[in-house]
């Protein structure tokens, strides 16, 4: 008899044919979030459990199945499942990294650029047949080349952007929690980076230390020339103070691709032009999608073939 596994959304083809092959799998047929409800029920009798960083794995829902073997999630971040419970029930969580490094890196360097250079807002106007020719004064954004970049959180992506970054000649500054010996870069303190960069940004897991690690006080601190970019969490940043922010021109722009309410945008944020907003898409291209599916799904059958996964949450 096959394993079994309980897999919460349809993911890459390759992904789903590779689980066949080893499990007699229970997959949601339909490609929305489940219900908590749905989610227990899901779980129940299953060896293994596939979840995405849209599934919350609270301690009830590790507890409705002590037998589960694994918990193998489709992401980098983990911040989706409560891993103290899980290691209390001695099942192993895993997770998708590097994978999606350069993919998402791509995503936050587009948004440096899109959001100093205003690109969204010129796409709108243009198609609300509001370009009626060249001006010199038409649409003035900010330059990206030469500036200095402060990266909060110097992981794998966090490393990526800034190596993108050299190739525009920018002053990187960082952030780290550990010192980190031959990075691109200089390793500054968040107030220092927050003072001195004209771009923010942020790479960090979202923690309780990092919960709205970007509030009031930090916005406030940061140039009137400054943009800040998130692809990391949403709720790294206080979204309503930066509404305020952006309302108040206390920064020029921000270019988000993650929300503190996701899918919610704060209150007033949709209003302003002075945003790209994009829909949580940093690691979406065919390519790397496949590989997060694939990743998850290794990590998932080497667990329950006894093998040591690639990515395990220590
Ligand atoms: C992750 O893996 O944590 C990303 O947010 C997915 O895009």
């Amino acid at each position: 008899m096959k394993p079994t596994i309980f897999v919460t959304r349809l993911l890459a083809q390759p992904a789903m044919d590779r689980l066949a092959e080893v499990f007699e799998m229970t997959v949601n047929p339909e490609d929305r979030v489940l219900t908590k409800q749905e989610l227990l029920d899901g779980v129940k009798g299953k060896d293994a459990l596939l979840c995405l960083l849209t599934d919350t794995i609270d301690k009830e829902v590790v507890q409705a199945n002590l037998d589960l073997k694994v918990i193998s999630n489709h992401a980098v971040g983990y911040n989706n499942v409560d891993v103290a419970a899980a290691r209390e029930a001695g099942i192993p969580v895993c997770i998708t990294p590097g994978v999606l490094t350069e993919t998402s890196a791509d995503c936050a360097f587009g948004l440096i650029l899109a959001t100093a250079r205003r690109m969204a807002e010129g796409d709108r106007l243009t198609r609300a047949g509001e370009f009626h020719g060249w001006g010199p004064l038409m649409m003035l954004g900010g330059d990206v080349y030469g500036k200095t970049l402060g990266i909060v959180g110097m992981g794998r992506i966090g490393q990526a952007v800034a190596r993108r970054a050299t190739g525009f000649d920018m002053k990187i500054l960082y952030t780290a929690r550990s010192s980190k010996p031959d990075l691109i870069g200089e390793q500054v303190e968040l107030k220092e980076l927050l003072e001195e960069s004209d771009f923010v940004s942020l790479h960090c897991p979202l923690s309780p230390e990092t919960r709205h690690l970007i509030g009031k006080e930090e916005l406030a601190v940061m140039k009137k020339t400054a943009y800040l970019i998130n692809t990391a969490r949403g709720p790294v940043v206080d979204e309503q103070a930066l509404v305020e922010a952006l309302r108040n021109e206390q920064i020029a722009g921000a270019g988000l691709d993650v929300y503190e309410e996701e899918p919610a945008l704060a209150p007033g944020l949709a209003e302003l032009d002075n945003t790209v907003l994009l829909p949580h898409i940093a690691s979406a291209t065919i390519e790397t999608r496949t590989e997060m599916a694939m990743l998850a799904a290794n990590n998932a059958i080497a667990v329950i073939e006894g093998r040591q996964p690639a990515a395990m949450v220590t």
